[in-house]
């Protein structure tokens, strides 16, 4: 399938983003819900930023809720805040540069595990990489088998949330009832059809979780990790819930969101061989062969490019939707209480206005002066103002890693005969996976 026809192919698969393209500010209703679209980044800024006490995050984030519990991604206000000062320093660049070598041997074990000249799926090798990076360096595990059924888990978690979703079930159904979802889900009793395998998703990962911390807990490490944080946070013992959400949330949060950006990267350098050609000479001239140090990232701006143009290209994190919980005037609109703001980020990604030439794969545009001549809010794969995810410096990290040092043994095409098509849930997937075929390079 061409480059083309994927566009094509998500905005016909999904009718909302037609429906608000060509217009900054867009009032719908669905399922008795009141919505508003909003498109410029001037308005973005004002809810994500000026006006951000006005809004929480939208009946969206319940399927979260219900799975991870109250964790950094769901909290809000005071707590929010609280849980995210302690957590903020475990991201804070000075301490990542610590975990690059953490992060380099499961990468290498998946570059490792590539048969030259035989088709693979990328998709999946991206989720056991990015799984098995957020293991090792903030858990300093190895998660087990679990690393193996992630993806099928995730692939179905995801699958029947979106199913459920837009069946309008999530925004429907008051906080009591979900309360009691949850309460049903985790006390033996059987759910019905189609929450079902919800519920059995769900347990699954809490068992997993759970696992984690019970071997911490038998087994003390003196190590900086994001376990230890969590289970000693500034000596404030966060009850076991809470450290179970959290842990559950940056395992998940961690590596899913980075396995698909990493596959539409690969996937779009498969397409635009010039482009992934600048990136393997880059890559030689600074690594060679050699193991890459965190001081080698900086040393990569072509590739960091790349990947900051495919995640403007195919963000991973396509819609982000808040809450107003006092009325609100947005670009001269009056915004009721109550109303859910969505924030379609695919489709301000694709804005002529701010990306000119909006379709052409450009790495160029994140070089120079290019980034500053943009409004703040028209480049959102990780979010803005103060709920911008706390991985993001993690995520670049890691995924410059993935992209170097893959290529420095292989280069990759894509597997002809093989679908790649989009798919929409909650985040922006390869819903066949992603199948390439690697070289080896000499
Ligand atoms: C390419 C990779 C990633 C993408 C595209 C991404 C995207 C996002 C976005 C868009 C948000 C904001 C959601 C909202 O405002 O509603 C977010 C929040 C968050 N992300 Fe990420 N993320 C990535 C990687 C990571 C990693 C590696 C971690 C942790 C290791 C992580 C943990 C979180 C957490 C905990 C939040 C909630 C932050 C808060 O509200 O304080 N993410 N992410």
């Amino acid at each position: 399938m061409t480059r083309e026809a994927l566009t094509v192919g998500f905005d016909a698969g999904d009718g909302f983003l037609g429906r608000v393209r060509g217009s900054d500010i867009v009032r719908f209703r669905c399922g008795g819900r009141r919505f508003i679209s909003i498109t410029h980044p001037g308005y973005i800024d004002h809810v994500l930023h000026e006006a951000r006490l006005k809004y929480v995050k939208s009946d969206e984030y319940e399927p979260i809720r219900a799975a991870a519990g109250i964790n950094l991604l769901t909290d809000e206000g005071d707590s929010w805040a609280a849980h995210r000062g302690v957590l903020n320093p475990t991201f804070a660049r000075r301490h990542l540069n610590g975990l690059v070598d953490l992060m380099i041997d499961p990468i290498q074990d998946v570059t490792a595990a590539v048969v030259s000249s035989t088709p693979f799926d990328m998709h999946e090798a991206m989720v056991r990489a990015t799984l098995r990076v957020v293991a090792n360096a903030l858990f300093s595990q190895d998660f087990g088998p679990l690393v193996h059924s992630m993806n099928d888990l995730a692939t179905r978690g995801l699958r029947r949330a979106e199913k459920l979703e837009r069946l309008g079930l999530w925004g429907l159904m008051p906080r009591p009832v979900y309360d009691a979802l949850v309460w049903c889900t985790f006390s033996g009793v059987r759910l019905p059809p189609p929450l079902r395998e919800m519920q059995d998703i769900t347990l699954a990962l809490d068992a997993a979780v759970n696992a984690v911390i019970d071997d911490r807990l038998a087994h003390p490490t003196h190590s900086e990790d994001l376990l230890n944080v969590l289970l000693h946070a500034d000596g404030a013992n966060w009850p076991r819930q809470r450290v179970r959400d959290e842990a559950l949330t940056f395992m998940l949060a961690g590596h899913e969101t980075t396995a698909n950006a990493m596959s539409w990267f690969w996937y779009l350098m498969a397409l635009h061989p010039e482009a992934r050609d600048r990136m393997l000479a880059e890559v030689d001239d600074v690594l060679g062969t050699s193991r890459p140090t965190a001081d080698d990232l900086g040393k990569l701006p072509w590739t960091t490019a790349c990947l900051q143009e495919s995640q403007r290209y195919f963000s991973s994190v396509w819609v982000l939707a808040r809450k107003a919980v006092t009325d609100d005037v947005v670009g001269g609109h009056h915004v009721r209480r109550g109303t859910t703001v969505v924030i379609p980020i695919h489709h301000i990604h694709h804005d002529p206005r701010w990306w000119p030439d909006p379709e052409k794969f450009d790495p160029g545009r994140f070089l120079g002066s290019g980034a500053k001549d943009r409004p703040r809010s028209a480049y959102l794969p990780f979010g803005g103002g103060r709920r911008i995810c706390i991985g993001q410096s993690f995520a670049l990290m890691e995924m410059v890693l993935i992209a170097a040092i893959m290529s420095q043994r292989f280069v990759f095409d894509l597997a002809p005969h093989y679908p790649v098509e989009l798919e929409a849930t909650l985040t922006l997937r390869p819903k066949h996976g992603l199948h390439l075929i690697g070289s080896e390079r000499s």
